[in-house]
């Protein structure tokens, strides 16, 4: 987590750090400063707490200079603190460095530097860099960076300055993501593509171990040998406003209302006729390979694992390969064994949770073919993999992740579908049906989104309340974890999201006047037993929102209150749920005062494991 940007050129480089820092804050808001040179001296300014403190006392206080560097904290090592936040400084304060990532053995390069007579001001894992670099440091910036970095371990993105080379900037990523963005007698580096978006649309990816000496007109990249990369320019395909609120109060709420119209362009070039195959492409399969799959192997973390969970039931379902879906994290603390021609599915928004790509590297070092299922492109994740289908929703912001999630839904829909097709493992007048319902989902959605003011009235019965239960069985179990995913984390309200089988084997104790429950209960096979499960909760006076079928009268009459949605196909129906499900959160955490996008405790991109 944390965000990194820098700045090289002739403009104010304090002024475009802060610009891009402001679209980097999803990544942590603990704490923020920037370091500046002018004449030949480094000078810096760190706030705790958002952005707006950093710009209340830039505006105060103003760091004028054409070289500089920025960082948005998220904190790991040291709690916040204006001595624990970045930039971070040699002894002599002539070396600065902001860093995103974890260095592990920093503990033991603390003690070999203090040994050697290095004084630290803070507790954080990030302060040996600068140390490190004034250790090796010789006349050339760029050299002392290199062996300091030979010295770590662990995962870093960093930006470094130093006030004897003020035309120099010099960055270096292993693990963390990082970005060179390409002006014209300026150049910048940021975290991701979208910080600088509004500079550039002209960036070059950094890899692991490699090196940046940027200066305003010459950007050169080496690897750790300091031979020479030859990098292809990335032209960053989304225009500078995609990263603007247009007028919405949250990005979560601007990225609700975005999905519509995502979903026609996930499919577009896929899907566009029910009788026609899907066509996947960047799946880098042959047909050949998916009919010799053996298995398939959902991982992912948070929300995209709600999708995972989605993914693994219609992979069984329609393509009749056997699957499974695994939280990321937990995949470093098992040994799983892979078969022959087993698929692993990863699905990330960012591309670059560390957790995610680690389960990657193991799968694939076992074996596994890696197919990523994502939306940043050119990401770390997207790097590693054998092949990735986009999910095409465009940039996301808000911290709680909303458009990814429908759209990660669908496109693993499509996968499913392309498979099924493939091994000819559904009947061809079911995989034609469900193709058609893809095709309408679009507009169902755009028809859930107008239906806001009506979930806007039911959060306004439920809002103040402090616990809920989100109750959902088979295809919509997931729903059910997502929905209280949601709500916790942009509301605080305390919720759970449970398999309504599992509700009598023990959280039906919680059941009180004082709990709400929001029970999805659409058409298909577990419609009977979620009904049941109402009367059950009702029975013992907990209050029910249920999530049903336009016009199904029967839980009309059971539930308080009911969010209503267009029927559809079940096994799609988690796509159509998740819109009141996202905007009952949003309008409950709204109504309860909360700063939306940015939740306390969390970061959009979770780079450390
Ligand atoms: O970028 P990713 O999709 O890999 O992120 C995974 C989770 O951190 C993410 O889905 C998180 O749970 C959401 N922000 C929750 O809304």
């Amino acid at each position: 987590m944390c965000g990194i940007v820098g700045y090289i050129g002739s403009r104010q480089a304090a002024e475009i750090c802060l610009s891009g820092l402001r679209r980097l804050e999803y990544r942590g808001y603990d704490s923020a400063g920037v370091a500046v040179i002018r004449d030949g001296q480094l000078q810096v300014r760190k706030v705790v707490g958002k952005l707006a403190n950093l710009t209340a006392a830039l505006r105060e206080s103003p760091l004028p200079g054409t070289t500089g560097i920025g960082h948005t904290r998220w904190a790991t090592h040291g709690k916040p603190s204006v001595t624990n936040s970045h930039p971070h400084l040699s002894c002599d304060g002539r070396i600065a460095v902001v860093h995103n990532g974890i260095i592990e053995n920093y503990g033991e390069l603390r003690n070999q530097l203090e040994a050697e007579g290095h004084q630290f001001r803070s507790v954080t894992d990030t302060e040996v860099m600068p140390h490190l670099v004034e250790k090796y440091y010789q006349g050339d910036l760029r050299e002392a960076v290199r062996r300091a970095i030979l010295d770590l371990e662990g995962a870093f993105a960093f930006g470094v300055i130093c006030a004897d080379e003020p035309e120099q900037l010099i960055a270096a990523r292993r693990f963390s993501p990082l970005v060179v963005g390409i002006g014209e007698g300026e150049n910048y580096i940021a975290s991701d593509m979208g910080a600088i978006r509004p500079e550039t649309d002209q960036v070059y990816v950094i890899g692991d171990d490699e090196l940046a000496l940027i200066t305003p007109d010459d950007i050169e990249l080496t690897d750790l040998e300091l031979n020479p990369i030859d990098r292809q320019v990335f032209t960053i395909p989304w225009p500078p406003e995609a990263a603007q609120k247009s007028g919405h109060k949250y990005f979560m709420h601007k990225e609700i209302h975005e999905q519509a119209e995502a979903m026609h362009a996930c499919l577009a070039g896929r899907l566009s006729n029910p009788d026609e195959p899907i066509i996947l492409e960047g799946l880098g399969m042959s047909e050949q390979d998916i009919r010799n799959l053996q298995k398939v192997v959902f991982t992912a973390c948070g929300t995209a694992f709600h999708a995972g969970m989605v993914g693994q039931f219609i992979m069984e379902s329609l393509a009749q390969v056997p699957a499974q879906v695994d939280l990321a994290a937990e995949f470093q603390v098992k040994d799983p064994v892979v078969l022959d021609n087993t698929l692993a599915v990863i699905i990330s928004q960012s591309g670059e949770t560390a957790d995610s790509l680690l389960a990657l590297r193991d799968l694939k070092g076992k074996g596994a073919r890696i197919a990523s299922v994502l939306n940043v492109v050119d990401s770390s994740i997207a790097r590693e993999s054998d092949g990735v289908v986009y999910i095409q929703a465009g940039p996301e912001i808000g911290v709680a992740s909303t458009k990814a999630y429908t759209l990660q839904v669908l496109t693993l829909e499509l996968l499913a579908l392309h498979f099924a097709e493939v091994r000819q493992s559904a009947p061809p007048e079911q995989i034609r049906a469900l193709k058609a319902a893809l095709l309408a989902v679009p507009d169902q959605v755009a028809e859930l989104l107008r239906r806001e003011p009506e979930v806007k009235q039911v959060a306004a019965r439920y809002y103040e309340m402090d616990d809920a239960l989100y109750l959902g069985r088979g295809i919509n179990l997931p729903s059910a974890m997502e929905g209280a995913l949601k709500l916790k984390e942009i509301s605080y309200i305390h919720a759970e999201g449970y398999s309504a089988g599992e509700m009598k084997h023990g959280p039906i104790a919680l059941v009180d006047p004082e709990l709400f429950t929001v029970a999805i209960a659409v058409n298909g096979q577990v419609y009977e037993k979620m009904t049941g499960n109402i009367q059950e909760i009702k029975a013992r006076e907990g209050p029910v929102i249920g999530v049903a079928n336009d016009g199904d009268e029967v839980i009309a009459q059971q539930c308080n209150d009911v969010l209503w949605v267009p029927s559809c196909p079940e096994l799609i129906s988690p796509i159509t749920v998740a819109i009141p499900l996202q905007l009952l959160a949003y309008h409950m955490a709204d109504m309860r005062g909360e700063d939306i996008d940015q939740p306390r405790n969390l970061a959009k991109t979770v780079t450390v494991e």
